[in-house]
């Protein structure tokens, strides 16, 4: 049986879609069980049971320190090895992504999950396209981000989705390989032309003033990693085209472009919803 952590999740939930797309025997493992799931919680190590399981899709759990993520992959990992896993598939970053507050967690795990002793396979996610239209902030005529004229190979969530079916559907078969799953480049500017209307740059300093002044919901670690994502893509560190994503889904990646600009378009103020607080969505939003 396959299993996919974090099934309520974005990622985990259309993971787990296409994989019974696909036929294959999959369930979910979830902090909060929906009927037929398992309960996995990766911060209560006591509780972590995955017998019966063959393939682990173990989608990161971020949204915190990297102390304390690298404790939650290294329980679940430690618990697959106990209970006789066969292949673990953990959803990573992408190699580029080195320069992003959060990329020390992702690869402290890819070590963790080198040394488990099982069968492997990483998969280096790009940047959701639906992470960077909603990181986009709306003013009241136009768009503006502090990601200046740099491009951003950005993916749409559901090819990445798919890739991971792909993969723990016939594990074997990629086992050992470490994939670049990104898509193609994006600049802030295409999707406020996509949207019809114009984008101003801001500065680094300005963007880091609204996230400390302007958002008082942010948790101590996300304004560094936002403004760790905006100079990467500022300084063109995340353009790179250079992917396995159409070769793992046998097919060419879908525009990351519409699915930004849909992810941006939704934050749009309109009824019931303002540019206040320099048009920054809510954290929850942004980063979801
Ligand atoms: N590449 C990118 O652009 C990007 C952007 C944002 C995040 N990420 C990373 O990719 C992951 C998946 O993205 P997503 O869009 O699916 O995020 P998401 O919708 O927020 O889902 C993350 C899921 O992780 C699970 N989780 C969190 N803490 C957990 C814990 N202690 N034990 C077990 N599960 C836990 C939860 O699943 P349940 O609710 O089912 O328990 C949560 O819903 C994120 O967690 C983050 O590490 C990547």
């Amino acid at each position: 049986m396959i299993l996919v952590t974090g099934a309520n999740g974005n990622l985990g939930s259309a993971t787990l879609a296409a994989l019974r797309a696909r036929g294959a025997i999959a369930t979910g493992g979830s902090r909060n069980p929906s009927e037929g799931m398992r309960r996995l919680d990766f911060d209560d190590r006591a509780g972590l049971d995955l017998a019966g399981v063959s393939t682990l899709v173990l989608v990161s759990a971020g949204y915190a320190e990297d102390d304390q993520v690298v404790e939650r992959h290294t329980a679940v990992l430690d618990a697959a090895a106990r209970d006789g896993v066969r292949h673990v598939i953990y959803t990573s970053l992408t190699g580029a992504g080195d320069h992003l507050g959060f990329a020390a967690a992702h690869r402290a795990t890819e070590r963790l999950v080198r040394a488990c002793g099982l069968p492997w396979t990483i998969l280096r996610n790009g940047l959701y396209a639906e992470l960077v239209g909603g990181l986009l902030m709306w003013a009241d005529d136009g768009m503006e981000s502090a990601f200046g004229d740099g491009a951003v190979a950005a993916v749409a969530r559901a090819d990445l989705a798919e890739a991971a079916a792909v993969v723990a559907a016939d594990p074997a078969r990629h086992s050992g390989r470490v994939y670049e799953l990104t898509g193609t480049p994006i600049t802030t500017a295409d999707v406020a032309g996509r949207l019809g209307v114009t984008h101003r740059s801001i500065g680094l300093g300005e963007y880091r003033r609204r996230l400390l002044d302007d958002m008082p919901g942010l948790l101590p670690f996300q304004p560094p990693m936002l403004v760790s994502i905006a100079t990467a893509v500022r300084h063109g560190f995340l353009d790179g085209a250079d992917s396995d994503l159409a070769a793992v889904l046998g097919r060419p990646v879908s525009d990351p472009l519409a699915t930004a600009a849909a992810a941006a378009g939704a934050m749009r103020p309109g009824p019931g919803r303002t540019a206040a607080g320099g048009g920054l969505p809510a954290p929850t939003e942004a980063l979801r």
